[in-house]
């Protein structure tokens, strides 16, 4: 097999690299050489997706049986089809990364692959749906870029729709933040209900999806009720020495006290959909969720190995900005946000 990877050397596009050498395919990148070194045993081809030129010479390299595209989160609709414009001839499949945040439902209701998206235009510009708040604008690209590669691989194209991914390599530091937290000990401030559902899936879960799943779109989270908040709290402090305690303060005490969901607290979100994703038509195709321990352990090894949350690229986003240094209430008093 060979393959084509957009990105290839950064936390999704590396774990897809590594598994795909592992299997002992040939693997092409392209990348600008900007955010990581390129992996050992690859074929780099660098370049910028949004120059006509370097998509032109980054094609005479083909063909390829397969292009994992894991380089658009920053990217335009119309950026996103001027590449699948050249690179269709080439591949034979094209599989996009996308999110669950192109469901308008999302985070607000239960999703199935079958929730409507966000209908927005394969030519999009980088403006398109910037009136509507980050999130929506954010969900918007995504919307359109899924919309142009269907637009030019059509039957040929698998859309993955992952939800929150974690794993070694994770530069958003919504994990890295928690593990770092649990390591300091003390009353840990762990929010809402212990028995709060989630679903993030394993960087390295993913990667292997990407390269086996067949046409077709796909929710790719782990199982609706497998994991909990209080599960992937409780194994932070289990592997980073057990110092601290969990002391759980319900999402109206944290409201009121102004700490904002999602960054302040990474993965506290009180909205009902967050982690209400249906994933079966991803497991039934062969998404394997490895346990979210192995997950977390793997993760605080990277970590505890020399990786950086924030990474050489951009800084970690989450977590980083406690609006205050305490909240008082958690069941046992005080406990500390950062
Ligand atoms: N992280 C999550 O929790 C999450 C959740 C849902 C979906 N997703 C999606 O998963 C995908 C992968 O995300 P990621 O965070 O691993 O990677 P990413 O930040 O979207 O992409 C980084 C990779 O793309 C390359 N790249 C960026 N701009 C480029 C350009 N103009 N030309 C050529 N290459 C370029 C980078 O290399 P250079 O900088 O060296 O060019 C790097 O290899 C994204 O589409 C994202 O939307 C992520």
């Amino acid at each position: 097999m060979r393959i084509l990877l957009l990105g290839g050397t950064w936390f999704l596009g590396r774990a897809v690299a590594e598994n795909a050498l592992a299997r002992g395919w040939r693997v092409t990148t392209f990348n600008r050489g900007r955010s990581a070194p390129d992996l050992p045993g690859t074929e780099p081809v660098h370049g910028d997706r949004t120059s006509a030129d370097d998509l032109k010479r980054l094609a005479g390299h083909g063909p390829w049986d397969l292009v994992v595209d894991t380089s658009a989160s920053e990217m335009a609709p119309c950026q996103v089809l001027d590449g699948a414009r050249v690179l269709a001839a080439e591949v034979e499949r094209y599989v996009y990364v996308s999110t669950v945040n192109a469901y308008r439902g999302w985070p607000h209701e239960p999703l199935t692959e079958d929730s409507p998206v966000y209908a927005a235009p394969p030519d999009a510009s980088r403006e398109y749906g910037t009136g509507d708040g980050v999130t929506v604008h954010y969900a918007m690209q995504k919307a359109g870029c899924e919309a142009a590669v269907l637009s030019q691989c059509g039957d040929r194209a698998t859309v993955l729709r992952p939800g929150v991914i974690l794993g070694p390599g994770e530069y958003v530091g919504r994990l890295p933040w928690w593990l770092s937290r649990a390591r300091r000990g003390g009353a840990i401030l762990a929010p809402g209900e212990p028995g709060t559902h989630v679903q993030p899936v394993d960087v390295r879960d993913v990667a292997e999806f990407a390269l086996t799943a067949s046409p077709g779109a796909y929710n790719v989270a782990a199982p609706r009720d497998r994991d909990t908040m209080g599960d992937l709290l409780g194994v932070c402090v289990a592997v980073t020495g057990r110092r601290g305690r969990l002391a759980w303060a319900p999402n109206e005490l944290l409201t009121a006290h102004g700490v904002r969901e999602w960054t302040e607290l990474p993965l506290w979100r009180t909205a009902k959909g967050t982690w209400a994703v249906d994933s079966r038509r991803a497991q039934a195709a062969g998404l394997v969720c490895r346990p979210l321990a192995q997950t977390v352990a793997d993760t605080w090894e990277w970590l505890t190995s020399g990786g950086v949350a924030g990474g050489a690229k951009r800084g970690g986003v989450h977590g980083r900005e406690p609006a205050t240094g305490w909240c008082r209430g958690g069941p046992r008093g005080v406990a500390t946000i950062g």
